[in-house]
């Protein structure tokens, strides 16, 4: 792309891990894949893309940098690091909502508790894509809400709570599954949906759309 400006794009893919114990932990089925489609989407595009990832077992897409992280506390870090400099978000990964309030430096033995029952007491994680969008000026900021049920007036609000440019209404169906069924809802009040596509061909679609919108707003 002679001449022009790269854009600097931020995703984040995969689950968060929550540690009980060295050796126990509080996780989700997030594979990740949808946002290393767009990590390798916006490379392809020529995009210089930092990718935050929590544990998963994915090759890193080509051209596109790596962060590998296990908390939702050290994603924050990383997306915070990052997200200053960037001109998009992809804030795909499935953040864990909750961690332990206490992670114990030693293995927890059963004998520590009564015979048939324990408690892992859990405090709030930070809001990630919240905490980000707050700060975010001229960056487009994408989220994703995975919803059951009447899916489309709550993944609307989270996009309004949280000051998102887009969301990206995804259900239970999308986890660990090749085809893809989404909605793509705009701040505007677009909808665009896309019916059983690849998460490739969806990548495709969520990068050609943040550029579009870049190139209107720039
Ligand atoms: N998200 C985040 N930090 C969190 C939780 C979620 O950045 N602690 C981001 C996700 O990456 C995703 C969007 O927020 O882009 C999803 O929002 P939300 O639906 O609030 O997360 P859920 O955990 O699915 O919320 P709920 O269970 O209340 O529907």
């Amino acid at each position: 792309m002679p001449g022009r400006v790269r854009r600097r794009v931020l995703v984040t893919a995969g689950p968060t891990r929550e540690h009980i114990d060295p050796v126990r932990y509080l996780t989700n089925e997030s594979s990740g894949r949808m946002g290393f489609e767009i990590a390798a989407a916006a490379a392809r595009r020529g995009d210089r893309v930092t990718l935050v990832a929590g544990p998963v077992g994915l090759p890193t897409p080509a051209g596109v940098v790596r962060v590998d992280v296990v908390s939702a506390r050290e994603m924050l870090a990383a997306c915070t690091r990052a997200f200053w400099r960037a001109d998009a978000l992809f804030m795909c990964a499935a953040v864990a909502d909750w961690r332990p309030r206490r992670k114990r430096t030693a293995k927890w033995r059963k004998e520590e508790e009564s015979k048939e029952f324990a408690n892992i007491e859990l405090r709030r994680n930070p809001d990630i894509l919240a905490t980000l969008a707050r700060g975010k000026g001229e960056r487009l900021v994408v989220g994703f809400a995975l919803e059951t049920g009447r899916g489309e007036a709550r993944a609307r609000s989270k996009l309004r709570r949280k000051g998102l440019d887009y969301i990206v209404l995804n259900t239970e169906h999308a986890l660990g599954a090749e085809h893809n069924t989404v909605s793509i809802l705009g701040r505007d009040g677009s909808v665009r949906r896309l019916s059983r596509r690849t998460k490739r061909a969806v990548a495709e679609v969520l990068v050609g759309l943040s550029r579009l919108a870049a190139e209107r707003s720039g």
